[in-house]
């Protein structure tokens, strides 16, 4: 079951990393509602779909008979479930602010913990493993998306001169950075575990087909959300699709070619993610990350003790 993929002699493990949110404002760009509230989207999502993720790869795990893979799984684990516990603080600090995601983020456990929970929702009758290679094929999907954005927030100069919460942006660079680092993990991980051609090219697309409404409607609907419930948009402000393109043509939100773009890319029958992004970029800025050095200098003083 061994699968040939390209080398990358890059070990991959969690940075126990920690955020200060006490000084970070809900508009955390300033003067820019609708970015900042379309990019507290992954906030929503994130705590939920990582957890999920780590307990669909634990039950996955002794299906894979090659050790590199297993190494780097177990890498990629620690670093998805270090971000759902990170992304979850923040849901706490907008709680804080008077902004209660809970009636949004309910939606978002039944999701992850019913609809594509360990057995099958309403009793569907998919065998055990298919159902594995479902919920696989959905994460190497989901994971084309991280890697593109975490491309794009590495590279998001139009944050930079927003003046943007710094912790914030620490957060949103770092886990964009790991997202670029392990991006081809789970496809790697699907691949390996996929069963045979053509079927698993086949769940490779009906993966890619359910993600990307899924994840466009859950966007859509959290940014709405969160514009509607913000304590300080005195008029219960609406989500607008011109707001939206006013954001992107400032670079403050990736554009809808550079997502869209992500899709024929990925269904490709010759792809494979470590085509997407820079790891040369996602290093460079893990060296200078704030939280990352901090947690960098915590493991090395602990050695040293
Ligand atoms: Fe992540
Ligand atoms: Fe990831």
């Amino acid at each position: 079951m061994s699968t040939p993929r390209p080398q990358e002699p890059h070990p991959i493990a969690p940075r126990r990393v920690a955020f200060d949110w006490r000084e970070t404002p809900l508009h955390w760009i300033p003067g820019e509602p609708t970015a900042t509230h379309v990019i507290n989207v992954l906030h929503l999502l994130l705590p939920a779909g990582e957890r999920w993720f780590v307990k669909v790869f634990k039950e996955a795990l002794p299906l894979v008979r090659d050790d590199q893979l297993l190494k780097d799984v177990k890498g990629f684990m620690g670093q998805e479930a270090t971000h759902s516990v990170q992304h979850a603080y923040v849901l706490d600090h907008l709680a804080h602010q008077g902004l209660d995601t809970a009636p949004y983020t309910r939606h978002v456990d039944f999701l992850f913990e019913y609809l594509l929970g360990g057995k099958p929702p309403f009793g569907l009758p998919v065998p055990a493993p298919e159902w594995l290679r479902f919920r696989l094929s959905l994460i190497a999907a989901i994971e084309q998306f991280t890697a593109v954005l975490g491309n794009w927030v590495l590279a998001a100069d139009g944050l930079d001169r927003a003046d943007p919460d710094p912790v914030m942006l620490d957060l949103l660079r770092w886990h964009g950075a790991e997202e670029v680092e392990h991006r081809s993990v789970a496809f790697d991980m699907y691949q390996h575990t996929g069963g045979e051609d053509p079927a698993r090219y086949a769940r490779r697309v009906l993966g890619m087909a359910v993600t990307a409404p899924v994840l466009l409607y859950l966007w859509a609907w959290g940014a709405a959300y969160l514009l509607r419930h913000d304590p300080q948009l005195a008029d219960r402000s609406r989500y607008s699709l011109r707001e939206h393109q006013r954001a992107v043509r400032k670079g403050l939100l990736p554009t809808w070619r550079e997502l869209g773009a992500a899709i024929p890319r990925y269904l490709r029958r010759s792809y494979h993610p470590s085509q997407e992004g820079s790891l040369r970029a996602a290093l460079g800025y893990l060296a200078s990350s704030p939280a990352a050095r901090a947690a960098a200098g915590a493991v090395g003083r602990a050695a040293l003790s």
